[in-house]
Parts: C-alpha cells; sequence; structure tokens
C-alpha cells in the first residue's frame, strides 16, 4: 500500500522541523560570508533584473534566500510546511530589521504544491533546494507559473546531489562520519525515510535536464541554465575538510519567463 499524500507531507514537515535549529549551521546551506551573500545578490541582479519586485520563494526554510531578496530592495513572501523552519526565518529576519531597517519580508505557512495566493500574484517565483522534496514536481511548478504576472520568471536553483556512484557514496560515508565525530551530529536524524523517498521523484536531487523539463512543460519561454560554479568556489573556500570531502555539487539554476500575450 503506498504512503498517503497527507502521511508524506506531514512526515517531510517533521524532518525540517527537527533539522531547524541546525540548518544554518550547514555548509552550502547558511550563507557563511559576506563574499557570498554578495555573489548571491549578483545572481539575483542577472536573473531577475528590475526594482521592488513581488517575489514568492517557495519552500523558504530559515529565509537564507528570502532574505538575501528583501536586502535587494525586493518585497519577499516566503512559505514552507515548517513552522520552526519559519520560526528561524522571523528571527533572523527581526534581528536585520534591528541593525538595517524594516525589511519587506513575511514568513507563512504554505505548501509549495497548493498555493494560498491568487494567481497572477507575483513578479517571481524563487526557490532553493526544494524541487528534489517535492512528491509532485510538476504539479508543482505548474502552479508556481500559474501565480506570476505576465512577464514574470521561475528560478528554480537546485543540482543533484547524490549521482549513485561509489565515490558519491564513499564521499558521503565519510561525511557522515566525521559529522558524528567533529560535530557529535547523528545525521540520519537530518534524512527522510525510504517510505519517503520512494515517494520521491528526485529524492537524490536533480539534474539540470530534469529542472528544465519542468519549466518547458509548464509553459514557461526562454528557458535558461546558469551554471553556479563561482559561488560553489566560495563556499568551498570557506568549508571546513569535512565539508569539502564531501561537496561536489553540480549546482545550477534553471529559469523561465511567462509570456502570455505575445
Ligand atoms: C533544503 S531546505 C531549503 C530551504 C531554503 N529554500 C534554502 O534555500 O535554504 C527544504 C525546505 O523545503 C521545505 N518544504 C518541503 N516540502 C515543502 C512543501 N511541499 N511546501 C513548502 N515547503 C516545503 C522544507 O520544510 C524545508 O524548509
Amino acid at each position: 500500500m503506498s504512503i498517503s499524500e497527507n502521511k508524506i507531507k506531514e512526515e517531510i514537515t517533521k524532518r525540517w522541523d527537527y533539522s531547524s535549529q541546525r540548518y544554518d549551521t550547514y555548509h552550502g546551506h547558511g550563507i557563511k560570508t559576506e563574499e557570498e551573500t554578495v555573489a548571491w545578490t549578483a545572481f539575483f541582479r542577472q536573473v531577475l533584473p528590475g526594482e521592488r519586485l513581488n517575489i514568492l520563494d517557495i519552500g523558504c526554510g530559515t529565509g537564507e534566500i528570502s532574505l538575501v531578496l528583501a536586502g535587494m530592495g525586493h518585497k519577499v513572501t516566503g512559505i514552507d510546511l515548517s513552522e520552526k523552519m519559519l520560526d528561524r526565518a522571523k528571527e533572523k529576519s527581526k534581528a536585520l530589521a534591528g541593525r538595517h531597517g524594516e525589511l519587506a519580508v513575511d514568513f507563512r505557512i504554505g505548501d509549495a504544491e497548493s498555493l494560498p495566493f491568487e494567481p497572477g500574484s507575483f513578479d517571481a517565483v524563487v526557490t532553493r533546494h526544494v524541487l528534489w522534496t517535492l512528491p509532485n514536481p510538476q504539479k508543482a511548478v505548474d502552479s508556481w507559473t500559474e501565480m506570476l504576472k505576465d512577464g514574470g520568471k521561475v528560478v528554480v536553483i537546485d543540482c543533484l546531489w547524490n549521482d549513485g556512484s561509489l565515490e558519491t557514496r564513499l564521499r558521503m560515508s565519510a561525511f557522515i562520519l566525521l559529522m558524528r565525530i567533529v560535530e557529535r551530529n547523528d545525521l540520519s536524524k537530518d534524512r527522510y525515510t525510504p517510505e519517503i523517498n520512494a515517494a520521491l521523484p528526485n529524492s537524490r536531487g536533480l539534474r539540470p535536464d530534469t529542472a528544465r523539463s519542468y519549466l518547458e512543460k509548464a509553459g514557461l519561454k526562454d528557458v535558461g541554465l546558469i551554471r553556479l560554479d563561482d559561488l560553489v568556489d566560495i563556499q568551498k573556500r570557506h568549508m571546513p575538510f569535512r565539508y569539502k570531502i564531501s561537496y561536489k555539487l553540480n549546482y545550477y539554476a534553471v529559469h523561465g519567463k511567462k509570456e502570455l500575450y505575445h
């Protein structure tokens, strides 16, 4: 018997609630340096030119990307299934407002596959490290596209983090062992069960072509690929050895534009 959709979402939420306290400490997730913030800012300027855009950050988690976008002057709505991830995002947003003035950012509970917004509400939908964890990725991208105004863009940032090769498996095992020894962090609790993984078509991450095809099938135009090697280089320079040994990511962004009347 296959596991119900509600049960899948419940388990996914539980896992991210559990991960919420440590999430920002993980290199590659938490933005660790000013240099990395500058690189993300430059990337978003390139892919989303324009001032004060109305942006939806899907699966915003602890708000790392939402806060970069809000810091650029955009109006950002971040949604996520996990209340505890969102609590971290709200705390960080409050702390930043204390230092730099109020940011136009709103974090709220929501499901990436069933959005609580009116169609045509946003100039852009952005999502980082989320498509892989959705049971119905095409349905999700279709609904994100519906949320866009004419001329709006979907931007998906992701990677294939486990290609199933022996090398990757060895690297990941070494990472798990070193995290247990050095950080006393048992990463087995930071993972989905085999049952949940079986319900996710991209549980090991996605190749760029897979992400691309979701955008194309959703009817987005001018679908393009940007490799994020420069960002990975910055992240790598600041990583401890235990991360460097496992971090061999083919990190990318795919983006596409909604064109209604052309
Ligand atoms: C790897 S984290 C990425 C967080 C954030 N986007 C970032 O780049 O740091 C994945 C996030 O997706 C959220 N998530 C998973 N499934 C979701 C869904 N169906 N709807 C909304 N959020 C979801 C999780 O709660 C978690 O916060």
